[in-house]
Order: C-alpha cells, then structure tokens, then sequence
C-alpha cells in the first residue's frame, strides 16, 4: 500500500505588494520524516512556513493536512481524507507546533512558566499540560533551569526552551525556522540530537536551514528553495549524486613536487575541473576519476614520487548548495 502524505502543499503562492514570494510551490510531506528546507537567506523558506501552517493566507493554492489522523471520523474507508488549513483553522493549530525563527517565550517568565503560559493557549486540562511540561523538560535537557528566568538562558538554552514551547500540546508535526543558527558547532549538534529524540517519539518534522551541509545528516529529504521556487525534492544521498557530477581525488606523496605533477596531469588531457594544492595534499577534480587515478599513479611512478595517501570523495554538500543556488 501506498503511503499516504501527512500534509499536501498544492501550488502555493504567495505575494507581497508587487514582489512574489512563493511560486506555484508544491511539496508532499510523510508521517515520520524529517524534512529540510535549504535555500539562502530571502529564498522564501519562512514565508513557507508561515502559509503551511494557516498563519498567512497565499493568494494561490492550499495546504491540506490528513483529517483521519487527528479526528475520529464515523466514515469507514480506506481512503485518506484531506482538510485544508485554512479551513479547519482551529484542528491545524492543535496539528502545528512552531517554533520560529525569532525567540518567542517571554523573557519575564521562568522556564517553566513559559511552558505553562504557551500550553494555556491550548487550552489543555491542567494535568496534561503539567505532565507535558515535565517530559518536555526531561527531553530538551532543562530541568536544572527550570526555576531560570528565561531571559537570563544561554543561547542554547533559549532554543530549547523555544522548541519545549512549540511541543507543549503534543503536535502532529513540529515546524522549526533555523533553530540552530548562530549557534556554535557544539550547541548545533545538541540542538539536531533532540531533533532527532522528538523524532523518534512519533513527531514529524519540517526544519529550514540554510546550510545543506548541516541538514544532510540527519533529514530524510531535502527540498532546495531559490527565489520562491522548490528547485528539487531528493534524499542527501540522491542530491550528492545527482549534482556532484565531479569527485574530488586528494593526495599525498613524497617527495611532494606538486606544481610538476599538476603540470603533468593536465598534459595528459583527461577531464579535469581543476587542481589544487592545498596544505600538504594536491586535490583533482574530475567527473572521470577512474581514468584520473590510472593516469596519476602512471605519472607518479614516472616522476619517482611515493604515493602517501589516497582519498577519493564527492564535494561537500555546501560546495553542491552553491552550484545548485548559483551563488
Ligand atoms: N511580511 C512581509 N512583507 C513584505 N515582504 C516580506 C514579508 N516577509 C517576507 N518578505 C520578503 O519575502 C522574501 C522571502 O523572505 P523569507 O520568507 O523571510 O525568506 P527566508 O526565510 O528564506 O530568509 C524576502 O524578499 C522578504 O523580504
Ligand atoms: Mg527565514
């Protein structure tokens, strides 16, 4: 059986003024994922979000969520019913956690009283909320700060504290706008292992990026946005193969003449991007590896230099990104 999607954004578009902001975008998103959009800054990804989840109406288009999931339907079929967000407002803000680009708890407020304050809005009973609050702040590692006021928080510590508010209700699916920039390599890496914790506890989740690189790991498909436009929709792997056309070939060896074996390299006239020397390694690149690597170790025998170490790579995905957005 084919898997149904849990939301269907059909053809939005959105304007402001004169200027259009997304275009005609159409994306399937399925229960269980973690779904990465990546484009530059301005490319139109929180704009996105905002429309998904009902906050902004588009002039075009609709974002439909799967109804038979969240409500009890009398209706026996195997067919997947659809609402859209627009017009069963009130299920999709029960359907949505967000946690947006800017802070949004209350910096006046103690950790725990911002959890309180956002699951009011929810209306949930007293006991929900209180027992939510609790696992929420087991799992996004703040029960020491519990009693903190939130203005006084780490940088890493206000992010968390952003995402336990969007995750109060329980959402069906959580909606994160660049939840890890500016932070350090280290707090990042802390922020994407609790990503993945609320993953696996059931939740779908849609994250914007603006580095590939940093999506790669850990989300199960990519959508690449430029200019208010899905360019494409691919797992990472798929999207390193498909548009890394050129491997990159790094060596070492001694004696290390490198400029000579360049020079020789680009004699033989195979396909080379481009070589560099970079620290103590010369980098190829090349769409035909194969033929390269016959030809260098050919060529190294020939100059007498002693092959030291080999690494055959794609680019990294961020190199990719740049090529992809054309900046
Ligand atoms: N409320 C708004 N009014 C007018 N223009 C906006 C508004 N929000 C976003 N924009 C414009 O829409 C474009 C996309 O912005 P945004 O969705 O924030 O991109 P991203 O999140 O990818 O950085 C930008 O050119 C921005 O200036
Ligand atoms: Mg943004």
């Amino acid at each position: 059986m084919q898997r149904a999607p849990i939301l269907r954004i059909q053809h939005l578009t959105k304007r402001f003024g004169k200027q259009t902001v997304l275009k005609r975008v159409s994306l399937d998103i399925y229960e269980g994922e973690i779904f990465g959009l990546v484009g530059v800054s301005g490319s139109g990804k929180t704009t996105l979000l905002r429309n998904l989840i009902g906050y902004l109406a588009p002039e075009e288009g609709d974002v439909k969520f799967r109804y038979d999931y969240f409500v009890k339907t009398k209706r026996k079929t195997n067919k997947p019913l659809y609402a859209s967000v627009y017009k069963q407002q009130k299920l999709a803000r029960n359907l949505f956690g967000f946690g947006s680009q800017e802070p949004s708890f209350y910096k006046k407020l103690t950790v725990r009283e911002n959890l309180n304050y956002f699951g009011s809005l929810y209306n949930l009973p007293k006991k929900a909320l209180e027992s939510n609050a609790t696992i929420l702040l087991t799992l996004m590692d703040l029960r020491q700060a519990q009693n903190t006021l939130a203005g006084d928080l780490s940088g890493g510590m206000e992010r968390r504290l952003d995402i336990a508010c969007a995750l109060i209700h329980d959402p069906e699916i959580l909606i994160l706008d660049e939840p890890t920039s500016d932070l350090d390599p280290l707090l990042r890496d802390h922020i994407w292992s609790l990503v993945q914790k609320i993953n696996k506890k059931g939740t779908t989740i849609i994250i914007a990026s603006h580095h590939l690189s940093e999506v790669e790991n850990f989300c199960s498909r990519i959508a690449i946005v430029k200019d208010g436009r899905i360019l494409d929709v691919a797992s990472p792997a798929r999207l390193k193969t498909k548009y890394a056309e050129s491997q990159e070939i790094r060596i070492q060896t001694y004696p290390g003449s490198y400029a000579n074996i360049a020079r020789a390299i680009k004699k033989l006239g195979t396909r080379v991007f481009d070589i560099r020397i970079k620290g103590s390694e010369l980098i190829i690149y090349s769409d035909q590896p194969q033929i390269v690597l016959h030809e260098l170790l050919h060529t190294l025998e020939t100059l007498k230099e002693e092959l030291l170490d080999i690494k055959v790579s794609r680019p990294g995905l961020d190199e990719l990104f740049l090529r992809i957005t054309g900046k």
